[in-house]
């Protein structure tokens, strides 16, 4: 017996199958992406198997990975193809800045790969834990940790595909010593009203708390950004609407970090204010990621259904980290939760993404198996293998 599985189906972007078949397109990359990808995967295997659901997992090559290979780009034409064909990405990492460095930024795997597969998925969705159990790793202090709800768990949502990352003109002209470089940060109000729209919505599920974070003492798409904000928090007035500047924000999650339930923001801000809140989480290596474009946006926006599809992309926030590469030492666990992630926001099996959820959870407030960022000696396969079996 199968669901409607396999395909997009009458139930809007999300699959409504008992049993169901997930067309992933599997890309591990550079560094550590190899070993927590295969992490995940046994545990994705293993979850899919026990709730009667089939993975086809089909491999790409991309990153440095890629042209090791032979290929001739970071992001091959077969890669890409496989992509635009699967339901889902799952991702580890690109990038190796020890490579080649003579290689321009326009053509290095994290511009060519990376921001290439992002492509019309403009809500970033990344969420941060610390596991109970775990609070001496956070580098706060226990009297502001136990303040408020005494728990960390927040969601951020970075506009992943404008702002500076994608505005032109982009470049540098001139010639030394006298070169100039321009970066462009621009939005359209369709490109802010549908990040804030996943914002309200998301924070309409959670504690209903939303901050919008801008700069709009000093930048025009800032300005923009809050006037659209102001004017959506009157159509949700359930949700609680905050507006903080970025350098304020980026204190008071230090200062006050258990009062924060979602926070929405720009591609650049949302970049930094995420590696600073990863800390929150006790590790980089735990949080997870999640890509998402129209599709997803269709669960709120019914004409969202008619604008063009990019496959959703799920991905850690860590990074390649190749010192520690190839040695079975990387944290599997922020790439497990993003395969959780992929469970809960493209195919809507919610029960599934909880039952992993709570097995990482469950392993890291046990303590007994911790990678080396988490200060112990487990291994990532160990990690995995621990994790799989409390599901
Ligand atoms: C991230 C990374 C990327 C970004 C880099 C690798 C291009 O820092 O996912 O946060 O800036 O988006
Ligand atoms: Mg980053």
């Amino acid at each position: 017996m199968r669901g409607c599985g396999g395909l997009r189906t009458l139930c809007g972007s999300s699959f409504c199958g008992v049993f169901m078949k997930l067309n992933l397109a599997i890309l591990p990359g550079d560094g550590i992406g190899v070993e927590v990808i295969a992490a995940a995967m046994r545990v994705l295997e293993h979850v899919a198997k026990k709730f009667g659901h089939t993975i086809q997992a089909t491999y790409g090559d991309i990153g440095w990975a890629a042209l090791d290979k032979g290929h001739k780009s970071a992001l091959p034409e077969e890669t890409r193809t496989l992509c635009k064909n699967s339901d889902a990405i799952f991702f580890g990492a690109v990038g190796l800045p020890d490579r080649d460095k003579t290689l321009p930024l326009q053509e290095r795997p994290e511009r060519v790969a990376l921001l290439e597969l992002r492509k019309g998925l403009f809500a970033n969705l990344r969420h941060i834990v610390l596991p109970k159990n775990l609070k001496h790793l956070c580098p706060l202090k226990d009297e502001i940790l136990s303040k408020g709800s005494g728990e960390i768990d927040i969601m951020i949502i970075r506009e992943l595909t404008g702002g500076l990352y994608y505005g032109q003109p982009q470049g540098v002209t001139g010639t030394a010593p006298n070169r100039n470089a321009v970066d462009t940060m621009a939005y359209s109000e369709m490109e802010v009203r549908r990040i804030l729209k996943v914002g309200f919505e998301t924070a309409r599920k959670r504690r209903k708390r939303l901050l919008s974070v801008d700069k709009a003492n000093i930048l025009a798409t800032s300005g923009l950004w809050r006037e659209i904000a102001v004017a959506m928090g009157k159509e949700y007035p359930d949700v609680q609407l905050e507006h903080m500047y970025v350098d304020n924000a980026s204190m008071q999650l230090l200062r006050r970090p258990t009062e924060f339930d979602v926070i929405v923001t720009e591609n650049t801000f949302g970049d930094i204010l995420s590696d600073e809140a990863s800390m929150l989480a006790g590790s980089i290596g735990l949080v997870p990621s999640a890509c998402l474009g129209n599709e997803f946006l269709a669960n709120y926006d019914p004409a969202a259904k008619s604008l063009p599809r990019a496959t959703p992309f799920y991905e850690p926030i860590h990074g390649s980290a190749p010192d520690i590469a190839g040695k079975d030492l990387a944290n599997p666990i922020g790439t497990i939760l993003t395969g959780s992630m992929m469970l809960r926001y493209t195919f809507n099996l919610q029960k599934e993404a909880d039952a992993v959820d709570a097995a990482c959870f469950g392993v890291l407030n046990e303590g007994k198996k911790l990678t080396g960022d988490l200060g112990g000696r487990a291994k990532c396969s160990e990690v995995a293998a621990a994790v799989i079996e409390k599901i």
